[in-house]
């Protein structure tokens, strides 16, 4: 810490930052455009201007960039100086001289950093009145609009687009007095990062291009603090609604998982919350063959009650896209020996373990922030572009850590972007991926390896092996493979933050067990050792905590039965799980969970058949549903509260953001209304979130912290909830005009200490409970500052959530041992694996309309030498036939050709719609269509 001084007052800052990120936390208004606290300064568009002087007798002193200079001890500078404040409004001047002043009808109008910092400059008349300069926008897909007009150049877009997320396809284009910011040609942004350009961006060249489909005005938006449900690494956000429907998601802050980024999937995913497919009234077949119709809710609890009084034997099935507490709450219902966790025996395993791994080994879990500071990692069997998109964009800012030395030896700071940048040149850290498709981080990657997932299992127990002799030898290892795996050693062992980062993306146990032992057997060379792992949804790891055997046990035990038959025979089988099933079931309760995606469609089939009864909570109309007795609707994430647990072990809150129409209610609360009316209620009625949440904490210890992820309901400032709605919020009267000119009550929320409206604490509420981020003069995103104490760092107070697993010192568990053996082409046989997409393989954000127009296409990938051997050419169409399909069902597939692929590997998309519900690793034939080949559904 050192003293400078601002408009001859002291200040304490901190050594190293730059004086614009030391001014703005320190609480002045210094305008900016081009720095970002992210990016860092390059000094391109001289808002940030300021006096220095040299000392105290200094009465002239020069002007400077505020982001480019650094804070050194003693310094003297003024904000305050009518020179300075000149400089600044000519720059905001000549910035807007070009701009087409078109906010009345511009999408950014309302939270704009450039309106913002043109106020802040007192820059309120204007005296150009030449021509402007003018350009032609692009189509760059259904995400972004692009309104080149509004551009000041300040590089940002190309800065995070290009530097920071990597990607190539989006420049500075210029010519004289043209810069132009976009394609080459009118297309598709290629990067899954495209929507932050949207908010870095200070001004209105870009802009959702969903929300402009039912746009509001920004002050217009309800909101609440809220989780990404796309993939497990419950990035945070902010969604905003307006007349009942959902309109847009942002950012939200939190320094330790997804700083100022969402990836696309993430922000653009939201639409299914307004689909038409949505449930919205109970819905009910009174018979069997009967269709499912519209129900009032107290006869389908009565129907349910009827159902459940009968003698039948009712199980749960659970979810990993569900709240902790809406998977306790049906736990509770069924009793926890009748639970089934709502994934398949596969993921449930590698749940499992990875759990175990977690807890009983001295590798931590990072966040992704620690993912960014790492200086060498492996990354062993997972595509985290597609599966967990913004712990990709964390490994690309890794590999920036190691060459950081080389700007530190030459007293370059860290901020000074560009100068870092060429210091460090093309030198990039150690960053190794060994996985079984090509990834999009192979360009920033050391070295690369493709095989298939046991081969990949090998080279990590290789890895572990080099590093301690002690763990389990790796037989038969090519040398250029074993040359492989100790150079990756090597570079872990000599570095100061070592990860290793694996997942479930390639189904196989092997590979996460042999990450756990080079994490492990790292360990030992005395550095503390980060262990990431990617799970596929955002409750994975909570549900896993939670318990439950997989829904396979679930569909042996009804499977036992005869099927709609009043007298179910009792089952005795031992289940592959090894839970004892000395009990039948014959009536299943399944949790926002469409098992069709989850398991065969022909087995669901026989499940759904055997089931006598089958009552299904969930948001969307789907297969599942189809095959219901009783639908309930369950709200989404932005119409219920509840806790996710995301890949770090990291408990989060999200909070409803608006009052859904009709019966719609979170999950827990329709298991509640069945408990009450069944009278199966062990105790009090859960009346709100903050009692089921404690109820689960009390049973599980596991789960214990998440009392603490957020404020509970009656937490209050100076006796004030903190409204969703913005102070600014119009319209509240004469939305309802055509209803009654009475303003109604707002409604009550028992499960929060946020209001549905615009009353209550305007101030900073604790970081778990802020609703969006405004402070006066700062409309757009960039008032976060405002919510740091120091610009840059976590949120005041901490960054929201908490963790629930720690590592423990000494390692409890043994090395594992089960290395398997190298892969063996088979003859006419090939090993499906799973390739998972960003846009496709996740269940929920595929059904919005704009990532339903970028995802995949169904496709079987080959390598070039096998799919030549079958005959077949890129495009051809093939025939894929799993070995376990015994009813002869196969799937037509265009090839598409990926020289990467080991011979004898074959690559599916994972989750596609017509492609969900296949378990992979699998062995399939793959054959020319139409050549000895018995025909089955397309998919
Ligand atoms: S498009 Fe936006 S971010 Fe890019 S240079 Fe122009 S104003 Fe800056
Ligand atoms: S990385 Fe995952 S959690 Fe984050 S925004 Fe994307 S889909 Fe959501
Ligand atoms: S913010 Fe300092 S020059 Fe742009």
């Amino acid at each position: 810490m050192t003293t400078i001084h601002i408009d001859s007052r002291p200040y304490i800052a901190q050594d190293g930052d730059n004086l614009l990120q030391q001014c703005l936390s320190l609480g002045f208004n210094l305008p900016y455009f081009c720095w970002h606290p992210a990016l860092g300064s390059v000094g391109a568009c001289r808002q940030c201007a300021i006096k220095q002087f040299k000392n105290e007798d200094d009465q002239r002193g020069k002007i400077v960039m505020a982001c480019m200079t650094p804070v050194t001890d003693g310094a003297r500078i003024s904000i305050d100086d009518p020179e300075a404040r000149e400089f600044r409004a000519s720059v905001v001047e000549w910035l807007m001289v070009n701009h087409p002043h078109d906010c009345p009808v511009c999408d950014e109008g309302g939270e704009c950093h450039l309106q913002d910092m043109t106020v802040m400059t007192g820059h309120a008349y204007r005296r150009y009145r030449g021509r402007k300069r003018t350009f032609h926008n692009q189509n760059l897909g259904p995400l972004v609009n692009h309104e080149m007009n509004r551009c000041i150049q300040c590089y940002r877009c190309t800065r995070f687009y290009r530097d920071y997320a990597g990607g190539r396809d989006f420049d500075a284009l210029a010519l004289r007095n043209q810069v132009y910011f976009g394609r080459h040609e009118d297309g598709i942004l290629e990067s899954e990062f495209s929507g932050n350009l949207v908010e870095v961006c200070p001004t209105g060249v870009f802009t959702d291009k969903t929300l402009k489909q039912h746009y509001t005005r920004k002050w217009d938006l309800q909101t609440a603090p809220s989780v990404c449900v796309h993939c497990g690494l419950g990035c945070n956000t902010i969604p905003g609604e307006r007349y009942g429907t959902l309109r847009r998601i942002r950012n939200r802050f939190n320094g330790a998982v997804n700083g100022y980024f969402l990836c696309d999937r993430g922000r653009y995913g939201y639409e299914f919350v307004n689909s038409k497919h949505r449930i919205r009234q109970p819905l009910l077949r009174k018979a069997r063959g009967a269709a499912l119709q519209s129900a009032i809710k107290h006869d389908a609890l009565q129907h349910i009650a009827a159902l459940l009084s009968n003698g039948n034997r009712v199980i749960g099935i659970g979810s990993p896209r569900a709240s902790v507490e809406s998977n306790f709450a049906l736990r509770t219902l069924v009793g926890p020996e009748r639970f089934y966790a709502g994934v398949s025996e596969q993921d449930n395993r590698l749940l499992a373990s990875i759990l175990d791994i977690l807890r009983q080994g001295p590798a931590r879990s990072p966040s992704l922030h620690e993912v960014e500071l790492a200086d060498a990692v492996l990354v062993l069997g997972e595509d985290v572009c597609n599966t967990a998109p913004l712990l990709a964009l964390a490994l690309r800012q890794s590999v920036r850590s190691q060459p950081q030395k080389i700007a530190e030896k030459m007293h370059i700071p860290h901020w000074n972007d560009n100068a870092v940048r060429e210091a460090v040149q093309q030198e990039r850290g150690p960053l190794f991926i060994a996985t079984v498709a090509g990834t999009k981080l192979d360009d920033v990657a050391t070295r690369t390896f493709r095989a298939a997932p046991g081969d990949l299992a090998r080279l990590g127990f290789a890895v572990a092996h080099a590093l301690d002799s002690s763990t389990p030898p790796v037989q038969d290892m090519p040398d250029a493979l074993q040359e492989l795996a100790v150079t990756i050693a090597e570079a872990l062992k000599t570095a100061e933050r070592p990860m290793i980062i694996s997942g479930m993306g390639c189904g196989d146990r092997a590979v996460i067990e042999a990450a756990a032992n080079v994490a492990w057997s790292l360990s030992n060379t005395g550095h503390p050792v980060e262990l990431c792992f990617a799970v596929p949804e955002c409750n994975s790891l909570g549900a896993a905590m939670i318990g439950g055997a997989s829904f396979e046990s679930a569909f042996e035990i009804v499977g036992s039965g005869t099927a709609h038959n009043d007298n179910v025979a009792e089952a005795t089988a031992e289940t592959s799980t090894g839970v004892a099933a000395d009990f039948y079931a014959d009536t299943v309760i399944i949790l926002e969970n469409d098992l069709y995606q989850r398991a065969d469609a022909a087995v669901v089939d026989r499940f759904l058949a055997a089931a006598k009864h089958v009552v299904v909570i969930d948001h969307m109309d789907n297969a599942t549903c189809a095959r219901a007795d009783v639908v309930l609707p369950a709200g989404t994430f932005a119409e219920a509260d509840g806790t996710l647990v995301n890949n770090e072990g990291r408990a989060q809150r999200f909070f409803q953001v608006f009052v859904p129409k009709g019966d719609i209610q979170e999950s827990w609360r329709w298991a509640q209304d069945i408990m009450t009316i069944t009278g199966s209620c062990k105790g009090q009625p859960w009346m709100n979130l903050d009692q089921i949440t404690a109820s689960c904490a009390a049973a599980i210890p596991l789960l214990q912290p998440i009392l603490h992820a957020a404020p509970p309901a009656d937490f209050r400032v100076g006796g004030q909830k903190i409204p969703r709605q913005p102070h600014r919020y119009s319209g509240r009267t004469a939305m309802r005009a055509d209803i009654s000119v009475h303003e109604p009550k707002p409604p009550e929320d028992p499960d929060a200490p946020l209001s549905f409206s615009m009353e209550g604490y305007l101030g900073h509420p604790p970081s778990a409970l802020i609703p969006r981020f405004w402070a006066p003069g700062w409309n757009s995103g960039q008032a976060v500052n405002k919510f740091q104490d120091e610009v840059g760092l976590p949120l005041a107070g901490g960054d929201p959530g908490v963790r629930l697993i720690e590592p423990v010192p000494a390692r409890k568990a043994e090395y594992f041992s089960n290395v398997p053996t190298a892969f063996t082409r088979r003859a006419d046989e090939w090993l499906v694996v799973p390739l998972h997409h960003v846009f496709g393989s996740d269940e929920l954000s595929v059904l919005a309309p704009a990532i339903a127009e970028l995802a995949a296409r169904p496709y079987l990938a080959l390598n070039p030498a096998d799919a030549a051997e079958l005959g077949l050419a890129a495009g051809n169409e093939s025939r894929l036939q799993l070995l376990r399909a015994t009813d002869g069902t196969g799937y037509s597939l265009p090839v598409q050709l990926k020289p990467e692929l080991q011979r004898g590997v074959a690559g599916l998309p994972a989750g596609l719609p017509g492609l969900a519900g296949i378990i992979l690793p699998a062995w399939g034939k793959v054959t020319r269509l139409g050549i000895g080949m018995k025909q089955g559904a397309p998919p």
